[in-house]
């Protein structure tokens, strides 16, 4: 068996003092193995977003051990977990987080670029990942002038530029329109297909289902359901 590529052991999770209601996170255990796409549920102000943040170490918790692809994130500096993030973790984001400024091509090289990565190969890794996905016509634009298909379909280049072990994507079809939210949904869903691990959080029922083999559903904190479904669900246990 592989180890697991997520885990985390007891998390907790809370702002402020403990008169101000339930924590973010209260003793979540989760295992994510490598290949896995896991849907995570749940309503506004469960802690979807906490989860996602204590995996990225761009949050830390009160409680329990988080260890992804053998790093133990919870105890990281902030040197040491930054460049956890550019070596181990892509992220997309519901309103995309691309540098209006810096052209297409360029927001998807940022990442090879901020870890030193040699610019030929930054370039090759940049043009591959336009040609994969459908953007390469836009390298030159700046991504106000895109749809908003189109600019997640940048922040996930770049997202992958660093051959990420992890993908987390927050919301990544909450702000588009049916038609571009189908372009990210099969996106995702191939790049699962191809071996790519994601987390994903989103309220898209139709996301959940076409791209994860595994749902966990938050309330108040609490990981109260983690089911595995669909298709791809026994080989995703597999793995
Ligand atoms: N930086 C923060 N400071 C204070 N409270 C926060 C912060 N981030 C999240 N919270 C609180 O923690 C709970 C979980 O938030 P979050 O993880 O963002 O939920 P979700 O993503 O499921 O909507 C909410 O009650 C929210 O108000
Ligand atoms: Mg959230």
């Amino acid at each position: 068996m592989t180890t697991p590529l997520i885990e985390l052991r007891e998390v907790s999770r809370r702002y402020g003092g403990p008169a101000e209601g339930p924590p973010a996170l209260a003793d979540a255990s989760l295992t994510v193995r490598a290949g896995e796409a896991v849907a995570v549920l749940g309503p506004s102000g469960s802690g979807k977003s906490t989860l996602l943040n204590l995996i990225a170490g761009l949050d830390r918790p009160d409680a329990g051990t988080v260890t992804v692809d053998g790093v133990r994130v919870d105890t990281l500096g902030e040197a040491a977990s930054a460049r956890y993030r550019r070596a181990k973790i892509g992220m997309v984001f519901q309103f995309f987080n691309l540098l209006d400024d810096l052209t297409v091509a360029d927001n998807i090289a940022l990442p090879a670029q901020l870890s030193g990565t040699p610019r030929a190969e930054a370039h090759r890794r940049t043009a591959e990942l336009l040609e994969v996905l459908g953007i390469h016509r836009h390298a030159r634009a700046y991504p106000g002038r895109l749809s908003g298909g189109e600019r997640q379909r940048v922040a996930v280049a770049r997202a992958l530029m660093n051959r990420p072990a992890l993908l987390l994507a927050d919301e990544p079809t909450g702000a588009l329109d049916t038609a571009s939210g189908d372009s990210v949904r099969a996106l995702l869903t191939e790049l699962n297909a191809d071996g790519q691990t994601i987390v994903l959080v989103t309220h898209d029922l139709a996301l959940a289902r076409s791209c994860t083999t595994r749902t966990v559903e938050l309330v108040d904190g609490r990981i109260t359901a983690d089911t595995a479904h669909g298709a791809g669900a026994a080989a995703g246990a597999t793995r």
